[in-house]
């Protein structure tokens, strides 16, 4: 049994290497995605020209030194930040072109963002944060409840429901997150450091139910880590340096270079 720091990989499923069925689109598709902050005498260029293809029933692991752009990027990839010039399509839909209240729409029938800050609402208790993608939906309360009920039992944080986020830890308030990330079961699941306030354990049991819901032929997950443990859960990796994609790997031997 091979280790990844201390999490397992007997853990994770095998991969079932498949041909992709023809006419699938990829998870994610970016065409020259630049961003660019500040107004014109103090402006950053934060990416450059990214290009990647990402297909669906995969885990990606997108990793880079600190300030490289990862989350610039993936909140670009889940529709929360425009890009500067260039284009995202999440399983086919080209998302940079949607406005308003269709973008609102597709992002919440098709995609669970964790944020690295967790961004869970002040006033809502636990499970109410849970629910609230599927009350977005249009679910009923009830069963919205119950439903993130069951997602917060998974992530194993049921006895906390009734908790306002003020009154969790770190890491109890990033499952909460994760909670809410897949409740609605998203095709698309976007997350950043997911794992950077658990402990091993808790890490193993949260990735290994971000494979369970989210690895499936048409869905894809793309999570940014610094947390090596997590590595062997991926079954891509994305590199990136200075706002730039430097490597792909497809390769579970090359990860931890
Ligand atoms: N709203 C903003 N306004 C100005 N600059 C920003 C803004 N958001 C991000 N940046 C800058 O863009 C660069 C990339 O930031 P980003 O948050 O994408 O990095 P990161 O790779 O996620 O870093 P970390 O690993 O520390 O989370 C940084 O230099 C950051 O200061
Ligand atoms: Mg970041």
């Amino acid at each position: 049994m091979s280790a990844v720091g201390s999490y397992t990989l007997a853990a994770v499923a095998p991969i079932v290497v498949q041909a992709p069925a023809i006419g699938i689109d990829p998870a994610i598709r970016c065409r020259q995605v630049t961003k660019e902050f500040g107004t014109d005498d103090a402006k950053i260029q934060v990416l450059h020209g990214i290009d990647l293809e990402l297909p669906p029933g995969e885990m990606a692991l997108l990793v880079g030194p600190s300030g490289c752009g990862k989350t610039t990027l993936i909140s670009i990839i889940a529709g929360l930040l425009d890009p500067t010039a260039g284009s995202v399509d999440v399983f086919g839909s080209n998302i940079t072109d949607m406005r308003g209240r269709e973008k609102v729409r597709f992002r919440g029938a098709n995609i669970g963002f964790v944020f690295q800050q967790y961004n869970l609402l002040p006033a809502l208790t636990a499970v109410e944060n849970a629910a609230v993608p599927l009350l977005i939906q249009g679910w009923k309360r009830r069963q919205a409840i119950d439903k993130a009920a069951e997602m917060l039992e998974e992530v194993g944080i049921g006895h906390k429901r009734n908790s306002l986020p003020n009154q969790l830890s770190g890491g109890q308030q990033q499952r909460v997150a994760i909670a809410r990330a897949l409740v609605h079961e998203p095709r698309l699941l976007v997350c950043d450091e997911p794992t950077a306030a658990l402990d091993a354990s808790l890490g193993q049991v949260v990735l290994e139910l971000l494979r369970k819901i989210a690895v499936q032929p048409d869905r894809g997950v793309i999570v940014v880590t610094h947390d090596s443990r997590i590595y062997g859960f991926g079954d891509r990796m994305v590199t990136m340096s200075d706002g730039r994609i430097d490597k792909i790997l497809t390769d579970r031997s090359e990860f931890a270079h």
